[in-house]
């Protein structure tokens, strides 16, 4: 790229790339150089060398490379002129003016406006900048941050917190920050693209968050990505309302507190991941900071590379279940309850097998009836009792085998074992199959060792996994049915793919089992089981159907009128892990919760988009049906009937 006024010389002048690269990921001194693990691929022992004196980074294992902006570009996924313009600003450099808006060197225009609607990373962390600010602004208005104030007065967040997070106000208006947005001439689309505005049908805007406690999302370049909004009257709803994904805000790789906590990770070697924004809060405000939240979702394998970074290479006894020896980096999973924490143990798992740390659970329950640790820490004692639950956590393996053990407590020998063989191969479904040979060999002991069975066993399981997964694959052929994704589950147990709409369907309500409530009965007619091949996913559909029945039941209410809200708050009926638990050790063991993963990347584990996904499926999944009846009937009238009705469902 030409550089004609000398600005990227003088912006890769004024950086130190050691520097910059060293805030996102642990560098260690190696002679000259300073090496780290590379994050570009899935690194094991450092590969990455940064070097002071080149000012350049070379990963020798996937050939990664390139100068400090080639770091920006490639790592944070800034577009050229966002990365000149975030090391300017870093150091304090004035760029010459450019002619047009991203009019950095004439090639990277059709790059620059790259994102939906056209709105790029810049425009949306500018639009969030600016959003930043008027909120904070609000939160001292005397009138309209009066609310805000006294929630955070309530929950005894301290003034250097509220500056540290940057917390802020929504005022309790329509037109609060389409004021200023206004009044200043700032590009609305930029806003809207953020969805920091909404449009109306009618033409025109309104703000997206409305009296709301704001909770900025920063990466770790110090960009505003987003924002979480706690409400703040009880009536409103959602509790909590997050900024609506964008090419700058991917929910499942980002994570709360990030830069707030990122020293102290590195300097304790240990990430510890909460549930709430205002427990990662008041850990930091307990002196506790290496501490983040995901944003209303499970750990994500990306969440857990982000922290390794950090964290960096773990010692010769890392590898999954690796037995951590202290000084190596370590992920505690802290979990308010004991439900909950079944559920995550068992994504942890796959969390686990992806990266060489040492992750951990930890939970509450067993030292404290305080509901989270924010609740903990506002009591006499409760940080010692937090630093007693962080130093208590089990490894993710051994928390999944103690439970798993407790639920056998009652079984005879022989069934103890096969239940034992399943879950290996459970686990060996879950990834374990696919770790590389030398980090499977330690986990393959650790294993063995924690469930109590000799490594020949486990090696066994795993082998049997993979003859399934083959197994399953040479079935595909045949068109609908299931195959085996990923590994193949316990003894007999079915992995699925769902080949269809109507079972796209089904893995979405066994994800997000809320939705089960609100379908009517013409939609339970698409998935009624009977429709499905014999397997996997008609009986997935009997145990929703009985779900749904009983759901109907416990929430005292018909299902069908669609008012999501009322069920979902009146008492969850339908809970996730009782529904995986049927499917995954009933009479037809199926393996699901590589489904649910599937279903959350696709959906990005949010709830508004999986139900508008859902009812999208079933006008699919009921064009689909009447496709194939029209197909299979030998009545010519009736064919052009059939196809009539499909014709008009899709159109409509
Ligand atoms: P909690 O309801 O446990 O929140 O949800 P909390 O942090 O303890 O909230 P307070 O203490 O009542 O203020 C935990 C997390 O789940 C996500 C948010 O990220 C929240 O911090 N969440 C919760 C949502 O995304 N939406 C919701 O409606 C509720
Ligand atoms: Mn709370």
């Amino acid at each position: 790229m030409a550089d004609a006024n000398g600005d990227i010389a003088r912006v890769l002048e004024a950086t130190d790339i050691v520097r910059l690269i060293g805030e996102q990921l642990a560098l260690k001194k190696k002679g000259a150089e300073m090496v780290g693990l590379c994050p570009f691929h899935s690194d094991r022992s450092p590969s990455m060398t940064v070097s002071a004196r080149k000012q350049i980074y070379k990963c020798f294992s996937c050939g990664a490379g390139g100068d400090a902006l080639a770091f920006m570009t490639e790592y944070h996924k800034m577009t050229f002129p966002e990365a000149m313009t975030f090391l300017a600003d870093r150091a304090g450099i004035k760029l010459t003016p450019w002619k047009a808006r991203g009019g950095f060197g004439g090639g990277s225009g059709g790059e620059f406006v790259e994102h939906d609607a056209g709105v790029s990373r810049e425009q949306l962390a500018g639009a969030n900048r600016a959003a930043g600010e008027f909120f904070r602004t609000i939160l001292r208005h005397p009138e309209h941050g009066a609310a805000a104030r006294e929630v955070i007065e309530r929950r005894g967040v301290s003034a250097a917190m509220v500056e540290r997070f940057g917390l802020g106000a929504a005022p309790d208006r329509w037109d609060g920050l389409l004021q200023v947005v206004e009044r200043k001439g700032l590009a609305r689309g930029d806003f809207a693209g953020a969805g920091l505005l909404k449009s109306r049908e009618s033409g025109g805007f309104y703000d997206g968050f409305r009296h709301r406690l704001m909770f900025p999302i920063v990466d770790t370049t110090g960009r505003v990505v987003a924002f979480g909004a706690r409400r703040l009257r009880d009536s409103d709803e959602p509790k909590y309302l997050n900024s609506s994904e964008s090419a700058l805000f991917i929910k499942g790789k980002t994570l709360y507190a990030l830069p707030q906590a990122a020293e102290a990770i590195k300097a304790t070697r240990t990430a510890v991941v909460v549930e709430g924004y205002m427990d990662a809060i008041a850990c930091h405000q307990a002196g506790v900071c290496n501490v983040v939240a995901t944003l209303g979702t499970a750990l994500t394998v990306e969440g857990a590379r982000l922290l390794g970074r950090l964290l960096g290479p773990s010692g010769a006894g890392g590898g999954a279940g690796g037995g951590a020896s202290a000084g190596e980096g370590r992920i505690v999973l802290l979990f308010d309850g004991d439900a909950a924490g079944q559920r995550a143990a068992e994504r942890a798992i796959e969390v686990l097998f992806d990266s060489p740390l040492d992750v951990r659970i930890a939970t509450l329950a067993g030292l404290t009836d305080a509901k989270d640790p924010d609740e903990l820490l506002k009591r006499e004692g409760g940080a010692a009792v937090l630093a007693q639950v962080i130093e208590r956590s089990v490894e993710a393996l051994e928390y999944r085998f103690a439970r798993l053990s407790q639920s056998l407590r009652n079984l005879g020998g022989q069934a103890r074992g096969r239940a034992i063989e399943e879950e290996l191969e459970r686990l060996a479904g879950l990834g374990l199959a696919r770790m590389k040979p030398v980090s499977q060999q330690m986990a393959v002991q650790r294993i063995a060792q924690i469930a109590g069975v000799n490594e020949v066993v486990v090696r066994q399981a795993i082998a049997r996994a993979a003859a399934q997964r083959r197994g399953f694959g040479e079935r595909d052929n045949d068109g609908r049915g299931e195959v085996g994704v990923e590994g193949g589950g316990p003894t007999g147990a079915v992995a699925l793919v769902p080949t269809g709409a109507a079972e796209h369907a089904l893995c979405l309500l066994v994800a997000e089992t809320q939705l089960v409530e609100e379908l009517n009965d013409a939609q339970w007619a698409e998935l009624a089981p009977e429709r499905f091949a014999p397997g996997g996913f008609r009986r997935i559909a009997e145990v929703l159907v009985e779900a749904r029945r009983g759901a109907g039941r416990g929430a005292g209410r018909g299902a069908g009128d669609g008012a999501g809200h009322g069920a979902v708050e009146g008492g969850r009926a339908l809970s996730r892990a009782s529904l995986m638990a049927e499917l995954e050790y009933g009479e037809m063991p199926l393996r699901v919760s590589a489904m649910c993963s599937a279903v959350e990347r696709q959906y990005g584990d949010d709830l508004a988009r999986s139900r508008a996904g859902l009812q999208d499926l079933l006008i699919r999944a009921e064009v689909e049906w009447l496709l194939r009846a029209a197909r299979e009937t030998t009545d010519p009238g009736e064919r052009l009937e059939l196809y009539k009705r499909a014709k008009g469902r899709r159109g409509g």
